[in-house]
């Protein structure tokens, strides 16, 4: 794992998650734990990547909604506005300038590469130009900001591939170190959190345990866990349950309800419940005043540093006069 100071100075990290659907104990595993277990270490960046929303979500009120519930849910985790720059990209027009100048450095059979373009294309949709360009507006979003490590899920390992290799084309066009080259940060064991069919937990694929869902819901997520009628312990129950547990811990629960998937899933319900209640009393707490105090905190702090990015690429390619 990359070290948090480096010549006496903290790090630079940043990290972003799609306003594009409530949050799962995917997203809260994959990014936001690793992402809470570290941000203090290092100069922190939080972001809602509202605009890449737009590549999926065309409905203004459930955009607006999901912007005010990302940020409700970062602060519901746990993530501190005053420790860490939470913004939002919309917020910030720079990201759609570096986005372009990344744009006009690569070339399209590159990203015809990208996985999430090709997936759609491979299922017979037509992608939108925005959602073929996405990996240049997520690498203006790191680049942006001198980022050292972006902590994000296995998924994303691409997108940080596709960043460095935006960097590397634009510093080696002009012949400067004009922009950092980021690494991921993926913490190993939770890199995928398996959904209620044992493949990825995905919002896209309706197999997902809502981390702010309401008791009803975590149950009749967990009731709908696929169960393999063949082993004594069944795996996607346990995949889940291990999230929250130990092996130690869940060693004599399992032993003791052996071949009772039934019971075993209700002992994962409470364990859910127990780990879920409190950031649920928690986010009800928290305005959309008080969401809209913090990006607007946020991004003239995320402005003054990624201004002074920006005006070295203008200067660079040739746009400041
Ligand atoms: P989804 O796949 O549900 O649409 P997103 O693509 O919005 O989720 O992912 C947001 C972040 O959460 C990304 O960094 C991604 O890697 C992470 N993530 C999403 N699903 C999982 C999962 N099942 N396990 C681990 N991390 C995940
Ligand atoms: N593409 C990321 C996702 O689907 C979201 C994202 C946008 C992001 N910009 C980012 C993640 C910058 C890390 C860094 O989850």
């Amino acid at each position: 794992m990359p070290r948090p100071v480096f010549n006496g100075m903290k790090q630079r990290l940043l990290t972003g998650l799609q306003s594009s659907g409530a949050l799962h104990i995917g997203n809260y595993f994959g990014v936001l734990k690793p992402f809470l277990d570290i941000y203090r270490d290092y100069e922190s960046h939080l972001m809602v990547a509202d605009y890449h929303a737009l590549t999926s979500l065309r409905d203004p009120e459930a955009l607006r909604a999901n912007i005010y519930n990302v940020v409700r849910d970062y602060m519901a985790v746990g993530v501190d506005p005053n420790e860490c720059v939470i913004f939002r990209q919309s917020d910030n027009q720079d990201h759609t300038e570096l986005a372009w100048v990344f744009n006009c450095m690569v070339t399209v059979p590159f990203l015809e590469l990208a996985h999430a373009y090709k997936d759609k294309v491979a299922k017979g949709l037509e992608a939108n130009a925005g959602l073929f360009t996405y990996p240049m507006l997520q690498a203006a979003d790191i680049a942006l900001y001198d980022i050292d490590v972006v902590p994000v899920g296995e998924d994303q390992r691409q997108h940080l591939e596709y960043t460095r290799e935006a960097v590397g084309k634009l510093n080696r066009a002009y012949n400067a170190e004009l922009l950092k080259e980021p690494k991921e940060m993926i913490l190993e064991g939770v890199g995928v959190v398996p959904g209620t069919d044992g493949e990825k937990m995905s919002k896209s694929r309706g197999n997902t345990i809502p981390l702010f869902g309401t008791t009803e819901e975590i149950e009749r997520a967990v009731m709908s866990i696929l169960t393999d009628s063949k082993g004594d312990r069944p795996e996607h129950v346990y995949a889940i349950h291990r999230l929250l547990k130990s092996e130690e811990e869940l060693a004599p629960i399992y032993e003791a309800n052996k071949g009772r998937y039934g019971d075993l899933k209700k002992q994962l319900v409470a364990d859910l419940e127990a780990f879920i209640a409190p950031m649920r009393e928690k986010r009800a707490q928290i305005t959309d005043a008080d969401v809209r105090d913090v990006l607007t905190a946020g991004v003239e702090k995320a402005r003054t540093t990624s201004h002074e990015t920006l005006s070295r690429v203008r200067t660079a390619i040739g746009i400041n006069l």
